[in-house]
């Protein structure tokens, strides 16, 4: 038996386990898949026993259980930036030392506590944005990268920038909370109405509709983006140092008004800030990008972090940016933290050879549970469901074609689910995007789904490039990169959808459709499968 090595990230949200097993990626899923509680933060306890299940192991044949993140480097965080901000921010502090205390301070107990008594192996803890930069170096093809990860605030660092090299990663440069691309795209999330952490995918998708207005605005007066990549954010403007929100009145002030009440309309203001912040955001990352590209000389980029999850961005970054190739691991969140810190045990700290490099070894993200017929039929007997069982994989297929074909909307749930925040065609909810009315059906299908909230395409991977602005080297199997449809695939917003938008709870409010560089609202209305 080889070394077996369980990564776990947990506690703050998508709390997740990872199976390595010499260096190979066995098994990784997301708590929230089996609790059904989604962002769920509690500790990976059924994630973590289906992958030993799938691995056929029992807790005490673990070599390594790894932690994501150094938890007394976070709680430094907290103490100092209470103390810098005392005695303001006292309620929020008050609120959250109880919970350190009990729960992140005696990890190591708890992690045996909730693995089982019989775990022997050792507890390493790694740091949070190596575990994020390992996730993204070494499932990837490459064999050498330039590495950055970008997200709201690990232990102390935000953003960090460094090289990937074999079986080794080095991280030599990083930005520093409170200053945060991740945190200034969640609050404007928050003010937006949207929930932070978990909403940011709900700002990139109403970016398209709106107009940056807001960018000088910003760029002035709220983050200092500096032409190397470096950036500051004016603490004056948020509350997320020593309050309950991310904002505040000064904020308020700038975006003309008080932050959107979750359960109101969205105005166009909304949108036109969403599309400030996005642009904002691409701006520092294609910043960043090239900065990381002078200093680091690679030819080709990981990433990981929350940020990597703006597929418009990376789109971006990748179009008009100096590396050949990107490559973002699926799931950039934190839940991608326990694969990264399992990684990082198997090569970083045994020193193990990193071999077979130019094939992505993320296998398709496809690493969570599957489910064999029998158990679905005995499943779906149980609760008495109408159902037909096709003879063969070949007739099912051609049914469902002939569905789609049909304008039905299909619900495919095939072989081992996705680890990750998108659907890639594991457990995917599928449509025709030849249908003109496939968004609106598809939308009322899926409850409580804004209609502002993209799509995304299936192609073939060799026409992909006759129909979005993407060069045929590139892939984008991941649904992490955004490119637009080219122009003369475009259609015409006719009266009749123009109408639709008018009356849509979600955009009645909308002066006219937009549409800007980053995202394309009429390329994203034309396409298929649900994107999450
Ligand atoms: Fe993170």
């Amino acid at each position: 038996m080889g070394t077996s090595i369980l990564g776990i990230s947990a506690f703050y949200h998508d709390s997740a386990a990872a199976l390595v097993i010499d260096g190979e990626i066995v098994a990784a899923a997301q708590e929230e898949r089996f609790t059904r509680k989604k962002h769920d933060p509690s500790f990976p306890t059924l994630a973590s026993a289906y992958c030993l299940r799938e691995a056929g192991l029992s807790a005490s044949e673990l070599d390594y259980v790894v932690f994501y993140e150094k938890p007394l480097r976070k709680f430094e965080r907290l103490l100092e930036t209470y103390l810098a901000f005392a005695p303001q921010g006292f309620k929020s502090f008050a609120m959250a030392i109880p919970v350190w205390l009990k729960e992140k301070t005696h990890l190591p107990k708890l992690i045996r506590q909730n693995l089982g008594r019989a775990v022997k192996a050792p507890i390493i803890f790694t740091d949070h944005h190596e575990s994020h930069a390992a996730s993204a170096f070494f499932p990837s093809p490459f064999a050498e990268a330039a590495i950055l990860t970008l997200d709201g605030v690990g232990e102390w660092s935000t953003t960090t920038c460094g090289v990937g090299r074999g079986s080794r990663i080095e991280l030599t440069k990083e930005i520093r909370f409170p200053h945060s691309l991740g945190l200034l795209y969640s609050a404007a999330t928050y003010y937006c109405g949207f929930k932070v952490n978990s909403g940011e995918y709900k700002l990139m998708g109403l970016a398209p509709y709106g107009r940056p207005i807001y960018k000088d605005l910003i760029l002035k007066h709220v983050i200092d983006l500096r032409a190397d990549g470096s950036f500051w954010l004016d603490m004056r403007y948020f509350n997320y140092c020593h309050g309950l929100t991310m904002t505040n009145g000064r904020f308020n002030e700038l975006c003309g008004g008080p932050p959107r009440d979750p359960e109101s309309d969205l105005q166009q203001r909304h949108m036109d800030l969403a599309a400030s912040i996005q642009s904002v955001t691409e701006d520092a990352m294609l910043a960043i990008g090239r900065e990381v590209h002078r200093e680091t000389g690679m030819k080709n980029l990981v990433m990981a972090g929350g940020v990597a999850l703006n597929c418009v961005a990376n789109g971006r970054l990748l179009r008009e940016g100096p590396f050949e190739d990107i490559w973002i691991q699926p799931a950039a969140g934190d839940a991608g933290g326990a694969l990264g810190a399992a990684l990082f045990a198997w090569y970083q700290l045994l020193d193990s050879p990193r071999t077979s490099v130019g094939i992505d070894r993320q296998k398709g993200s496809c690493l969570g549970p599957r489910f064999e017929p029998s158990g679905i039929c005995s499943f779906l007997d149980s609760v008495g469901a109408n159902y037909r069982r096709a003879a063969s994989e070949a007739e099912l297929v051609a049914d469902v074609a002939d569905l789609l074909e049909r304008e039905k909307i299909v619900g495919w749930f095939h072989g081992r689910m996705e680890f990750g925040p998108r659907a890639l065609g594991a457990r995917s909810i599928i449509g025709d995007p030849r249908s003109p009315k496939m968004q609106a059906t598809m939308n009322l299908k899926i409850k409580f789904r804004e209609s502002f909230r993209p799509f995304a395409p299936i192609v073939l991977r060799d026409e992909a490039h006759q129909w979005f602005g993407i060069d045929p080297r590139h892939e984008s199997p991941y649904m992490l990169l955004v490119a637009p449809v080219l122009e003369d695939h475009r259609l015409p917003v006719t009266r009749e959808q123009r109408e639709i938008m008018r009356n849509d709870p979600d955009l009645r409010n909308q002066h006219s459709p937009v549409v800007d560089s980053g995202g394309d609202a009429r390329g994203l209305q034309r396409a298929t499968a649900d994107g999450r």
